[in-house]
């Protein structure tokens, strides 16, 4: 080959090396479909499971306590959930209104909960108990109807190839350096059996990015990762946890502990970008089981957080941690079956509404659907409320879901709602039909 043929060719490479680059990911129609799908739903339930909960301190003791992974991994051997049914778990959640389940396929405990062929450290392989738990799952949310979105960690505390982050630094395993490679393939290839032996996913919900934030060069390979997981199933939604603005290739973004654009807990100053939005947050105060946290928050806090979250435009993820024995603790089932009966009433002023034109104020925030504006009055102390309007016009107003028309009052700026008597239910919804 002549010298100028070989810069031809070198120089088309180049360019077909960079046209592969800086290719953006265009989502599929029926990712589109999905998110809009999911931006309907409005709220999830999610699951944190794993041998953790026979420790019964949460997801993290691992790390806390300095754990040895060969130690810990003898908790396996004894993991027989005996009151492990899939069915009761899915009914209890539909009743709740919940619209899909997250689980936890695998935390950073690096325990999977499913079959795998390529860790014998996982539920059938592993347990006397045998059962793919996963499976049993997704046949059950499959037949009950109700989406399954799988929770992934992209850290590991156990595997010796997985690199080393901020955490599990004391788990006891040889080479700091892991082997990215080894690791990397190995994740691929679960997610590859996640989307391929368990049915339809609704999203992969990855988490510990933020495992390398002290180690700025580490590259963690998301781009192929995501395109894998679009080409198995275009429609499933990836959602990253990282609490940063959404990578290229994400579907949703995700806020832990706080609704968009709040940062109580530390984790969630991220700007809002335009895809789905979906906060999570625990029922009491732990993800995975914890025995002494019997600190469960009120059903009407917890409806509080749904609706806020609606008025933020932000679906709700709410979380319980399944017990050692398989069930789901009782505090937990009672807050569901209460949530339930009330969204069978309150369901039509939050699934498939948006964000509502006026934004959130102390006393509460709006959700809206076509020309009707649901207003949440969940704090007031008056029986008037002033509603900034200032440029739709309202042709009239209902009580919810009486449909007892309201007195108001306009003004250039707004109306004044003028309620029967100062608010004292869980939420008190006022409609308004606008023009
Ligand atoms: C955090 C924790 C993890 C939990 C997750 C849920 O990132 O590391 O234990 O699963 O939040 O949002």
């Amino acid at each position: 080959m002549t010298k100028l043929r070989l810069f031809y060719l070198l120089l088309f490479l180049w360019c077909m090396s960079t046209a592969v680059h800086s290719q953006t990911y265009q989502p599929t129609e029926e990712n589109l479909k999905s998110r809009q799908e999911f931006r309907d739903a409005k709220f999830g339930i999610f699951l944190h499971w794993g041998l953790y909960a026979m420790l019964a301190t949460g997801e993290w003791t691992m790390t806390n306590n300095d754990l040895n992974y060969k130690e810990y991994a003898k908790l396996a051997g004894g993991f027989y959930p005996s009151r492990f049914d899939a069915a009761q778990w899915v009914s209890a959640i539909k009743a709740s209104g919940a619209r899909y389940i997250c689980f936890t396929s695998r935390h950073h405990e690096g325990f999977s909960m499913f079959h795998t062929r390529y860790s014998d450290y996982n539920i059938v392989d592993a347990t006397p108990f045998k059962r793919d738990i996963l499976k049993e799952l997704a046949d059950e949310c499959h037949k009950q109807g109700i989406r399954l979105h799988l929770y992934y960690s992209h850290i590991d505390w156990y595997r010796e190839d997985a690199v080393w982050g901020r955490t599990g630094r004391g788990t006891g395993r040889p080479h700091p350096e892991g082997n990215w490679e080894s690791y990397y393939q190995f994740m691929n290839n679960q997610l590859t059996e996640l989307l391929t032996n368990y049915g339809e996913i609704g999203a992969i919900w990855f988490d510990g990015w933020w495992d390398q934030d002290q180690n700025p060069d580490f590259d963690w390979q998301l781009p192929e990762q995501y395109a894998l997981i679009h080409r198995l199933q275009p429609a499933c939604l990836i959602g990253n946890n990282h609490h940063q603005v959404p990578f290229e290739g994400e579907d949703i973004q995700i806020f832990e502990r706080d609704l968009p654009g709040e940062n109580k807990a530390g984790l969630s100053g991220q700007d809002i970008s335009a895809l789905p939005l979906e906060t999570c947050e625990t029922m009491n105060g732990m993800w995975g089981y914890k025995i002494t946290d019997q600190n469960y928050k009120s059903t009407r806090e917890l409806i509080h957080y749904l609706v806020k979250a609606a008025g933020k435009d932000a679906n709700l993820l709410m979380n319980i941690g399944p017990q050692p024995d398989g069930a789901l603790p009782e505090v937990a089932l009672s807050r569901l079956a209460e949530i339930g009966k009330w969204l069978q009433t309150y369901g039509e002023t939050i699934y498939g509404t948006r964000g509502g034109c006026i934004a959130p104020h102390p006393w509460g925030v709006t959700t809206q659907k076509g020309n009707k504006l649901y207003v949440h009055i969940l704090n007031l102390q008056d029986k008037a409320l002033f509603l900034p309007l200032e440029n739709r016009k309202v042709k009239a107003a209902f009580s919810f879901p009486e449909k007892r028309p309201l007195k108001f009052q306009k003004s250039p700026i707004g109306i004044t709602l003028y309620l029967n008597q100062v608010p004292t239910d869980i939420d008190t919804v006022v409609e308004l039909e606008l023009d």
